[in-house]
């Protein structure tokens, strides 16, 4: 939907994050394995803005590069999120429309509110109607519902700490006005900060009335520490279960399983308690997740079967009905169709051709010390149990690599491969032996 009035937003990311106790910035902090700032961003970008400006500190690198191609300005000192305002003016230059100021610490913004705050003719504001919430800013309202102005916390009475109707902290101005606004803002307060939310009475005296726009809250408003950062995972994590499940995917125990904000997964999948994804997974139809397995930077094809327990590490590739059993790690590799690595074993730099066999207790020993090597092992290949393969190794299609075998040579088609010593059966030796012993005892 194309808004009537042009629409800048500026997003205000430059603060410490001091009650996070962190050495990154707050805004970076993740939730389902991204930058907060990145959520807010894709709701922004919902609203087709002609501009998006991020304000930063000037150490925030990362902040920069996660918002990019946005453009970032700097406020060099942290006086607040009036003050944190002035920088970004400057690359709004003349612009004429409506100004959507968001805090970079609240990721979950509902786009219907947003829409309806940018409709609004003056100043609009948004809240939140809770007594649990602390440290938000109250709002004290005009006969009309219109706000008078909003009181920091640390600056509340003790009747005004009361006031259930609490500010969310994101606003929408006229751009025309704004700069004059801000140019009004004085410090004088509990935090001597250049606080946005005085603009709303410094506007009143000028006829400019401010709107409240209640918002529901899932969670704590606002991001400002660890426990607050857990609330949101929650909630985020709440939401990609129940997307999982609305695309068809079974959860046995939805509460037990960690989605990342990428993760895409497709119709009649099981997942089974106590399942991780990280980052970049894609799960196709019909896959088996059984319990207490962790996959990451993985694309699992249709009716493939993972687990228990097992570990699929960045870059892999389960093709169809293979299968990746219990205690097995699948690093860098291709298991083509209709494999099976069932128990026990660590496959890395490896393709496994179609119909494959590892048994239990196979290493692929592919690094050096030094270097990774790659091997390949051929289609229909049959691999005893507790076989290390020493890469770089190629075992043609259809060949038989003996259990217990250290392979560091090629092995060619339909070859059967031995690397192990001989056994040998010595007649008679163990009764003999265990009288030897038994004689010697005797003389303890
Ligand atoms: C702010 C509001 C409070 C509101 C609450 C909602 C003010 C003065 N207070 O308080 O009324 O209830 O949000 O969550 O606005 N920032 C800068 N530069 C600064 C200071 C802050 O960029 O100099 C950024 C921070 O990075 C953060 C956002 O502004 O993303 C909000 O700052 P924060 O310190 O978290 O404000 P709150 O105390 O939560
Ligand atoms: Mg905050």
């Amino acid at each position: 939907m194309k808004n009537k009035t042009p629409l800048a937003i500026v997003i205000l990311a430059a603060g410490r994050g001091t009650r996070m106790k962190s050495s990154r910035a707050k805004v970076m902090h993740e939730i389902a394995g991204r930058p907060m700032i990145s959520w807010l961003i894709e709701t922004a970008e919902q609203l087709n803005p002609e501009k998006i400006i991020v304000v930063t500190a000037s150490d925030m690198d990362d902040v920069a590069d996660a918002v990019a191609p946005y453009a970032c300005v700097v406020q060099d000192k942290q006086l607040g999120t009036g003050d944190a305002v002035k920088p970004a003016m400057a690359l709004l230059g003349g612009f004429k429309g409506k100004v959507l100021v968001l805090l970079g610490d609240e990721p979950f913004l509902n786009v219907q509110d947003l829409e309806e705050m940018i409709a609004t003719d003056d100043i609009s504001v948004m809240a939140v109607r809770s007594s649990e919430f602390q440290g938000l800013g109250r709002m004290v309202l005009n006969d009309d519902q219109t706000l008078d102005r909003i009181v920091e916390e640390k600056d509340c009475t003790s009747a005004q700490k009361e006031i259930d109707l609490r500010n969310a902290g994101n606003f929408c101005f006229p751009a025309e006005k704004l700069a004059n606004w801000l140019g009004k803002l004085q410090n004088d307060n509990k935090q001597s900060e250049y606080y946005l939310t005085d603009i709303p009475k410094i506007a009143q005296g000028e006829g400019v009335s401010t709107k409240v726009i209640e918002t529901a809250a899932e969670c704590y408003w606002g991001i400002n520490t660890r426990a607050q950062l857990a609330e949101h995972e929650a909630v985020a994590q709440n939401r990609l279960r129940a997307k999982a499940m609305e695309n068809g995917a079974t959860l046995i125990d939805p509460a037990t399983v960690t989605f990342c904000w990428d993760t895409k997964i497709g119709e009649d999948v099981l997942v089974e308690p106590n399942v991780i994804f990280a980052a970049g997974v894609t799960i196709d139809n019909n896959v088996q997740i059984f319990g207490f397995s962790y996959i990451e930077g993985a694309h699992i094809e249709a009716g493939a079967k993972i687990g228990p327990f097992a570990r699929i590490r960045p870059q892999s590739h389960i093709m169809k009905k293979a299968k990746v059993g219990t205690f097995v790690e699948i690093n860098r590799s291709t298991i083509k169709a209709g494999a099976k690595v069932p128990h026990l074993t660590y496959v890395g730099d490896v393709t496994i051709g179609e119909r494959a066999n590892i048994g239990a207790g196979t290493v692929f020993a592919n690094y050096d010390g030094v270097f990774k090597h790659k091997s390949t092992i051929g289609k229909d290949v049959f691999v005893g149990s507790n076989s290390t393969v020493i890469s770089p190794v190629t075992v043609g299609e259809g060949a038989i690599l003996a259990a217990g075998s250290n392979i560091n040579k090629d092995v060619p088609e339909n070859a059967m491969a031995i690397g192990r010593s001989r056994q040998e059966n010595r007649h008679g030796w163990a009764s003999e032996y265990r009288k030897i012993k038994q004689e010697e005892k005797k003389k303890v």
